[in-house]
C-alpha cells in the first residue's frame, strides 16, 4: 500500500502525538507541550523521553530512538506500517485513498508471496524429517543444533531432485508463476520449470514480522556454490534485510547491544551459545540501508570480521560507507576476529566469553580509519604527516553530519599533531587547511562518537556555565555517594561530558566502581587521587560546587543524593535537546526534511 507524503502530513496535522504516546507511556508536561516520561525502549527509572507536540516528533535519550506518530505505533506497539497509518487516519477522521489497481495488484502479489514462501518454508521442515532428509538432519546435528533450534530457525530441507517442490506446489494449486517470481522455480531456455533449491539445507529469511521473504541454501557437505540465496523479488530486497532481525532486534534492543556478522550459520551459531543479539547480511557487504536500521535498534552497532586480510578489507569498506550516514549520537564498533575463524568456530571451539571479550575489545569507527590511513604506524617525518592529514581531510569532507565531522577532525588532529590546533603547531608546513569547526568549537571531551554535546565553552574560564557545573555536581554526588553507582551507572555511562578533565574523571570512577563495587568515598577518592585526578577533585569537592547542590556534599542523605543527581542528568539531558531542536529547525529553514522518519520507514517497510 501506497500513501502520498501529504496524506500522511494531514494525519500528522490532526492526530495529536501525546495523545497517540500518551496511552502507553505516562507524560508528564514540564513546559508547554513539552512532555517528558520513561522511555518505552528500555528500562529505566529516570524520564529520558521526550515528545514534543508542537513538532509532532519524540526522541528518547537513552536509546537515541526517535520518530513521530507512525514509528511510535510500529517501533512500540508492532504495528505495521499500513496498520498504523489505517489507524490514525481513523482517528483523524480521514478516509485511506484508495489505491490505484496497480497498487492493490502489487500489493496482492507480495502477499501471495509470502504465503507461498510460508507453504515452502513448511515443505522443506517437512522434507527434512523424511528419509531423504536424514543426511541434511545429520549435518546439522553436527553442527550442534537440536531439535528445538532448528524449530526456532525453521531450518529444512530441499530434496534433491528437480520438480519435488513444484509437484507438492500443485498440488495445492498454487499458481506457477508466483513461485518463479519468488525465486523458488527457475525457468530454462525451452523446458519445464525446476526447482532452483535442490540438495540443500534451508534457511528461510524473515523479516521482521516473521514471514519469510527469502531462502538461502546450503550445500551439504562441500561443493560450490556453498550457498545459495533467493533472487530480489517484490517481498526480497537484500539491501533492506537482516538475518534473524525478527529475533535479535527486541532483545539487541534491550541490551543496547547489536552484533552484526557475514553469515546465516554465525547468527544461528551464536544464539546457540547463548548470544542472541546478532544478525547478519544476506550474503552482501552491509548496506546504507542495514546500517541505518541497525542505528535505530542501538547507538552503536558492533560490526565482525574475520582476521584474514579480506576480513580487514571489509571492514574498511564498511567504515568508509558509515562517514556520510553517521549522525550525532550514532556510533560503529568492529571486531576482529582471530585469523581462520568466523564466530561461529570461535564460539564453537573457545566458548561465549572468548567472544564477549572480542566484541569488548572491538575498535571505535575512528580507530579503523586512522588504521587504515596509516597502515598501522605513526607518521614521523613532516611529509607524512602532511599526506596523512590529507587523506583525513578527504574522509571528513565524506562526513554529513556537522557535528560529527567537527568531532572527527578534531579527534585525529589532536592524535597526529599532538593538540586539537592544528594551525598553531604545524609548525609553517603550507598545508592548507580550512578550519571546519562547528558551533560547538573543538573542546569536546572523550571519544568521538559522543552523543550530542552542548556547553563546552566554559574549559578555559573559571566561572563554570551550567552544563559543566551539572557535570561536576553529578560527580561529586557520587563520589561522595558512591552507594548511588547502582542506579546511576547506565547511564552516567552513556552520556560523555563536555570538559575533558571531567569526562576521564567520569570514565575513572565508572572504572574503579565497577571493578570494586564495595569501595566507600574515602578509599574512592584514595583511587582517583592515586590515578591523577587530585588536582580535579580538589575543585570538585569544593564550597564552589556544594553550594549550587547541597545534596551532593558528603553529609546528606543517600535518598537525597540520589534524587538530586537524577534531577540534575534530568536538566543536563534536557540541554542536549534544546540543542538538537535547535539544529533541527536549522536545518528545517534550510528547506532540508527532517521528518523523514516516516518516509525512511515507507521506503524500508515497501521493501519487507
Ligand atoms: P562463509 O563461506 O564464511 O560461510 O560465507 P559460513 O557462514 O562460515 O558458512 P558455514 O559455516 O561454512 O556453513 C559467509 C557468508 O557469506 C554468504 C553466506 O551468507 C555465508 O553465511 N555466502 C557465502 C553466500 O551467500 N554464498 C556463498 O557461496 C558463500
Ligand atoms: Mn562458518
Amino acid at each position: 500500500m501506497n500513501f502520498s507524503p501529504e496524506f500522511l502530513d494531514e494525519i500528522k496535522r490532526r492526530v495529536s502525538i501525546v495523545d497517540v504516546i500518551g496511552r502507553t507511556v505516562r507524560l508528564k508536561e514540564r513546559s508547554r507541550g513539552d512532555h517528558w516520561g520513561l522511555s518505552p525502549f528500555t528500562k529505566e527509572s529516570t524520564p529520558s523521553f521526550h515528545v514534543l507536540e508542537d513538532k509532532g516528533f519524540y526522541k528518547c535519550f537513552s536509546t537515541q530512538n526517535s520518530g513521530d506518530i507512525f514509528t511510535f505505533l510500529i517501533e512500540v506497539e508492532g504495528m505495521s506500517f499500513p496498520e498504523a497509518v489505517e489507524k490514525l487516519a481513523g482517528e483523524a477522521g480521514l478516509e485511506i485513498p484508495r489505491d490505484t489497481p496497480e497498487d492493490q495488484e502489487r500489493h496482492k502479489r507480495r502477499k501471495g508471496m509470502a504465503d507461498i514462501n510460508e507453504m515452502a518454508t513448511l515443505f522443506f521442515e517437512k522434507s527434512l524429517r523424511l528419509p531423504e532428509g536424514r543426511g541434511a538432519l545429520e549435518y546439522l546435528k553436527n553442527r550442534g543444533l537440536n531439535d528445538q533450534m532448528i524449530k526456532h530457525w525453521r531450518l529444512g530441507f530441499a530434496p534433491d531432485a528437480r520438480g519435488r517442490l513444484r509437484a507438492e506446489m500443485k498440488r495445492e494449486d498454487v499458481p506457477e508463476e508466483i513461485l518463479i517470481e519468488a525465486g523458488l522455480l527457475r525457468v530454462p531456455e525451452n523446458g519445464e520449470p525446476y526447482d532452483w533449491f535442490r540438495g540443500r539445507v534451508m534457511f528461510p529469511i524473515q523479516n521482521r514480522r516473521n514471514e519469510v521473504i527469502g531462502f538461502g541454501g546450503r550445500i551439504i557437505g562441500s561443493g560450490e556454490p556453498k550457498y545459495l540465496n533467493s533472487p530480489e523479488t517484490p517481498l526480497f530486497q537484500k539491501r533492506y534485510s537482516l538475518y534473524g532481525m525478527n529475533h535479535a532486534g527486541a532483545i539487541a534492543r534491550k541490551a543496547g547491544r547489536i552484533i552484526v556478522c557475514e553469515g546465516y550459520m554465525d547468527v544461528i551459531g551464536l544464539a546457540r551459545a547463548g548470544i542472541e543479539n546478532a544478525v547478519a547480511p544476506l550474503g552482501t557487504a552491509l548496506t546504507d540501508e542495514q546500517l541505518r536500521d541497525l542505528w535505530k535498534v542501538v547507538r552503536e552497532p558492533v560490526l565482525c570480521f574475520d582476521g584474514d586480510t579480506a576480513g580487514q578489507r571489509a571492514a574498511a569498506r564498511s567504515a568508509e560507507r558509515a562517514l556520510p550516514l553517521i549522525q550525532a549520537g550514532q556510533a560503529l564498533r568492529f571486531a576482529i576476529l582471530p585469523k581462520g575463524e568466523d564466530p561461529d568456530s570461535l564460539v564453537e571451539k573457545q566458548g561465549k566469553a572468548a567472544f564477549d571479550k572480542i566484541i569488548e575489545s572491538a575498535l571505535p569507527l575512528s580507530e579503523v580509519i586512522w588504521r587504515q590511513i596509516t597502515n598501522g604506524r605513526m607518521p614521523n617525518t613532516p611529509e607524512d604527516r602532511a599526506d596523512v592529514q590529507q587523506k583525513l581531510d578527504d574522509r571528513a569532507r565524506d562526513i554529513s553530519d556537522p557535528t560529527f565531522r567537527t568531532h572527527f577532525a578534531d579527534f585525529f588532529s589532536k592524535k597526529l599533531w599532538g593538540t586539537s590546533d592544528r594551525q598553531t603547531t604545524r609548525g609553517g608546513g603550507g598545508q592548507k587547511y580550512t578550519k571546519n569547526k562547528g558551533k560547538w568549537g573543538n573542546k569536546w571531551g572523550g571519544k568521538m562518537e559522543g552523543a550530542v554535546q552542548v556547553d563546552v565553552g566554559s574549559e578555559m574560564s573559571n566561572i563554570p556555565s551550567p552544563g559543566t557545573l551539572q557535570e561536576r555536581i553529578m560527580l561529586a554526588t557520587l563520589i561522595n555517594h558512591p552507594e548511588i553507582f547502582d542506579t546511576v551507572e547506565e547511564r552516567l555511562g552513556m552520556i560523555e561530558f563536555s570538559v575533558t578533565d571531567l569526562d576521564n574523571l567520569r570514565q575513572q570512577v565508572l572504572n574503579t566502581l565497577v571493578a570494586s563495587e564495595d569501595l566507600d568515598s574515602s578509599r574512592l577518592r584514595d583511587h582517583l587521587s592515586q590515578a591523577g585526578f587530585e588536582h580535579v577533585l580538589r575543585t570538585l569537592l569544593s564550597k564552589n560546587v556544594y553550594m549550587h547542590a547541597k545534596f551532593a556534599r558528603p553529609d546528606q542523605s543517600t535518598e537525597d543524593a540520589l534524587v538530586g543527581w537524577n534531577d540534575t542528568l534530568g536538566r543536563y539531558t534536557n540541554k542536549f535537546l534544546e540543542t538538537e531542536l535547535k539544529q533541527i529547525e536549522a536545518e528545517a529553514a534550510l528547506g532540508e526534511d527532517t521528518s523523514d522518519t516516516a518516509f525512511g520507514r515507507i521506503k524500508a517497510l515497501k521493501a519487507t
